[in-house]
């Protein structure tokens, strides 16, 4: 039960408020503001109402007294009509909000449970901040779940060695910026990290771009140029897509690993190399050889370790560590002051599959962050895709559910019901049919007439 502070100096107030909100709150109540001090000292309060004019007491300096006390204390100042300004005042000093006197029950605990709420938001935000600082991840890799803890270990373990590392994951988990944090926090980080992103060159390209060529070495070829290889000398090289790498160069890449040195286009003489190589992939390498498209040889020098980064809808428990690093991330860039999200839209975040993964993820928070004008981003603020995908989150997060539909018709509240069963059985239409309770066929004349499907 929350804890409700009451300052008056007139007992009778006091007690009718304490009538009026005991059945709800734990509620305690004094006419001596020194006396709630002392209280404030021994135990937490949620909220606490206070009057401004409390006897020979300045209130103001009361309310800035409690603050100190406890910074987390939402102060909501009762004033008499007429003294509108001494409560704006109060507000700035840091007080909640303020109620007008005579207070009617409604109105009162309308402004409670506004209060409350916003407490549990600032809370989290308060926790999850801390959590972030007492690093919830490393080097910049945000993370709590076992998974993403395996990784921190095994970065751990590679940084100092030289041992070849596959990343495996799907789009947007984080590849490059593990090989980056390998690199960085081992040994070789005061040199360079060159990432080569083998899908992206053309295939002609790629070997002048990886080896480096003397001038006059094809036409073109204007004056010397160093390859990625050269200039990653005593650092690291990251090989990223991998698996998108031409056979043929395959065969070079492996000689230059195994010989450890690089020739360049052109030229006879060859250049020693130390460094270390990551490569990563969204592709399952092992099924690439299978299947004859990546050298086997290759493969085993490459693979001598495996990391894989699962996805992000495998590690649901680092969704809110990381909701609040892009906020945090995005406050610094785009010059904004988001607090966090509002219940609903963490809810409608939490529900997300999140295909594309973090990237997709970061960019969902920004969207949100440019659309919030709020201190936190609503439902309302999230793209529609996202929204349309948790659909059951926009309408129904009351305590009471059936409450929220209370003014709409049933034919609504049937559309809402099936395209929010639909959207969580990813629109698979048997099951769907099934938790409705009505045939398939049923199921497509309900989505013909809702036009569901477009
Ligand atoms: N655990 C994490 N904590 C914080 N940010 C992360 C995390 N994982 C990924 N990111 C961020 O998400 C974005 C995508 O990460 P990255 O580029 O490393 O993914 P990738 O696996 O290489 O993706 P792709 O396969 O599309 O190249 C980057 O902005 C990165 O900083
Ligand atoms: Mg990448």
């Amino acid at each position: 039960m929350e804890k409700i502070l009451i300052i008056d100096d007139e007992a009778a107030i006091c007690s009718s408020l304490t009538f009026a909100l005991e059945d709800n709150f734990a509620v305690k109540s004094t006419t001596d503001p020194l006396q709630a001090l002392v209280w404030v000292k021994e135990e937490k309060f949620d909220i606490c109402l206070l009057d401004l004019k409390i006897g020979q007491y300045n209130g103001i300096e009361i309310l800035m007294e409690l603050k100190s006390i406890q910074k987390d204390l939402l102060v909501i100042i009762m004033t008499a009509y007429g003294t509108i300004s001494s409560s704006v005042e109060a507000i700035k000093k840091g007080a909640y909000t303020y109620l007008t006197k005579p207070l009617n029950k409604e109105g009162l605990y309308s402004i409670i449970e506004q209060a409350l709420k916003y407490q549990k938001l600032n809370r989290q935000v308060e926790y999850l901040s801390k959590e972030l600082e007492n690093k919830y991840g490393y080097e910049g890799i945000i993370g709590k779940s076992p998974l993403m803890k395996n990784v921190f270990n095994l970065i751990e373990k590679l940084k100092d060695v030289d041992t070849n590392v596959v990343v495996i994951g799907e789009s947007g988990t984080g590849k490059e910026l593990v090989a980056r944090a390998i690199h960085y926090s081992g040994k070789r980080k005061t040199d360079p990290f060159v990432a080569v992103n083998c899908a992206a060159i053309p295939e002609n390209l790629l070997e002048s771009e990886l080896f480096g060529y003397k001038k006059g070495a094809f036409s073109g070829a204007a004056s010397d140029q160093i390859g990625k290889f050269q200039y990653a000398n005593h650092g690291t090289i990251f090989l990223d897509e991998i698996g998108d790498m031409p056979m043929p160069l395959q065969a070079k890449l492996l000689r230059v690993l195994q010989q450890k040195q690089v020739i360049p286009l052109g030229s006879n003489d060859p250049i020693e190399l130390n460094l270390r190589v990551i490569a990563a992939t969204n592709k399952d390498l092992k099924k690439a050889v299978e299947e004859g498209v990546f050298r086997q040889d290759l493969y085993f020098r490459l693979n001598v370790v495996e990391m894989y980064l699962p996805p992000l809808r495998e590690k649901p428990q680092d969704l809110p560590l990381l909701f609040q690093h892009f906020i945090q991330n995005y406050n610094a860039e785009l010059n904004k002051d988001i607090r966090g999200l509002s219940e609903e839209a963490q809810e409608c975040l939490l529900q997300y599959q999140y295909p594309g993964n973090i990237r997709e993820l970061a960019n969902i928070i920004e969207y949100a962050m440019l659309m919030a004008e709020s201190s936190y981003i609503q439902v309302t603020n999230l793209p529609l895709e996202v929204q349309k995908k948790s659909s059951i989150a926009t309408f129904s997060y009351n305590q009471n559910p059936i409450e929220s539909l209370v003014g709409l018709s049933i034919d609504k509240v049937e559309r809402l019901l099936i395209e929010a069963t639909l959207s969580r059985n990813e629109g698979q239409r048997k099951k769907t049919a099934k938790i409705l309770g009505i045939s398939e066929r049923g199921l497509r004349n309900k989505i013909a007439k809702y036009k569901l499907n477009e």
